[in-house]
């Protein structure tokens, strides 16, 4: 299904906050923090003429977040970098002196990080991120996972050194009882959504998300003429969407928010022109992106900086992940998850249908880009759906 954006701010300047927070400013933190990452190399972007060949278009771009900083997700930049962020904030408080990336091993900066808990909620690539920037740091992280995450999950995120808690039901819920048992600690909430009086940190996290852009434009060969991102609460797909306005102006690329059918809270809350909760559905093969509550911060960005909602199938996800692992002609061959897939998915659901083809208006001249957002971080998912093995794929 797709929906055309026609919200009342749509067009319309972003809030100065999150101009702040998600334009150039915030883009040139991160880039800075990168910068002085242990271990940090940009992404590589993917050019796939066969693949746009046989879909009728002009050109298809990649960009692969599969190895970001080891994670296997871009979920990478967002929750460490908020973590190290508060900890330089927090000790620059205490110390009475301005702080920067390089400081982290600072004993002094550390002796404060000890002091710090980090908690968060996550279906799994969130609290990866956040366990790694509390572990780079010394401070601890407390990761709360609902009932659906895996066991592999779980161990990726617990080998960083966070304590993993078990909550019962969905991951609205692990949201909801990790900030209640926090205000009850004492710690700091790092979420990737936000709520009401609660932006500031879910902000840090997405202008850690704005990285790919910024690296994206030094790799395209040229301004695309679409975008296609997918959304779980909107965090990564308002960071670009953001990003896409700010550097392009009003000659951006036609963007399009990208949900699975079964959990398209975005799309929802864009029909009905307000934040709105969806209700609970049938589980989809897109698991990162399985949420039903979306952060109104993102929501904020959307309305103005989005063109298009759009809703894929599960088929169309398997169909795009396996297109990105036996790739037509010379392309190269991708490891693309269940999520990860998702804006190729979009893509594929959009020229399988004539009316959202046309309404697009993707023809033998468009030229797409889209990101690749995690790797096989469920490889035993992966090769299920995909018939290879993550290994078997990248050889
Ligand atoms: C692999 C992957 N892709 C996309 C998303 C969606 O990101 P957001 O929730 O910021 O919309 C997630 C969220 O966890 C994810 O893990």
């Amino acid at each position: 299904m797709l929906l055309l954006n026609t919200h009342h701010d749509y067009g319309r300047d972003l809030d100065p906050v999150d101009l702040a927070t998600l334009g150039p400013e915030g883009a040139a933190a991160i880039t800075r923090h990168l910068a002085q990452r242990p271990g940090h190399a940009r992404t590589p972007l993917h050019s796939l003429p066969g693949l746009a060949a046989a879909l009728g278009i002009g050109g298809l771009y990649i960009k692969d977040e599969g190895q970001r900083l080891g994670l296997g997700s871009f979920k990478a930049l967002g929750g460490a970098y908020a973590v190290i962020r508060l900890v330089l904030e927090a000790a620059a408080a205490k110390l009475g002196r301005t702080l920067d990336d390089s400081d982290i091993n600072d004993p002094a900066v550390r002796a404060v990080a000890a002091g710090m808990t980090f908690a968060c909620a996550t279906d799994g690539n969130h609290g990866r991120s956040v366990a790694q920037g509390a572990e780079l740091v010394g401070a601890r992280s407390v990761v709360f996972v609902h009932g659906g995450v895996s066991d592999e999950r779980v161990a990726a995120i617990a080998r960083f050194g966070a304590e993993m808690v078990r909550v019962a039901g969905t991951y609205d819920d692990s949201i909801v009882e990790a900030a209640r048992v926090a205000a009850e600690q004492g710690w700091t909430v790092v979420s990737d959504t936000s709520w009401d009086g609660y932006e500031r940190i879910p902000g840090l996290v997405m202008q850690g998300y704005t990285a790919i852009a910024q690296e994206a434009f030094d790799q395209l060969p040229a301004r695309p003429s679409h975008v296609f991102v997918q959304a779980g609460v909107g965090g990564i797909a308002a960071a670009l969407a953001a990003q896409m306005l700010t550097q392009f102006g009003a000659d951006r690329p036609f963007f399009t928010v990208v949900e699975p059918e079964l959990a398209a809270c975005i799309f929802e809350a864009a029909r009905q022109g307000h934040p709105v909760k969806i209700a609970h559905g049938a589980p989809t093969v897109m698991a990162m992106l399985e949420c039903y509550d979306p952060s109104p911060l993102a929501l904020r960005v959307l309305y103005r900086a989005a063109d298009a909602f759009l809703t894929a199938a599960d088929s169309d996800a398997v169909e795009a992940m396996n297109r990105l692992a036996r790739p037509a002609s010379n392309d190269p061959a991708i490891v693309a998850g269940e999520s990860g897939s998702a804006g190729l998915a979009g893509l594929l659901a959009a020229l399988h249908h004539p009316q959202t083809r046309a309404a697009l208006k993707l023809d033998r001249a468009s030229k797409v880009f889209l990101v690749n957002t995690e790797g096989a971080t469920d490889p035993a998912r992966y090769a299920e759906l995909v018939g290879l093995s993550p290994e078997e794929v990248a050889r």
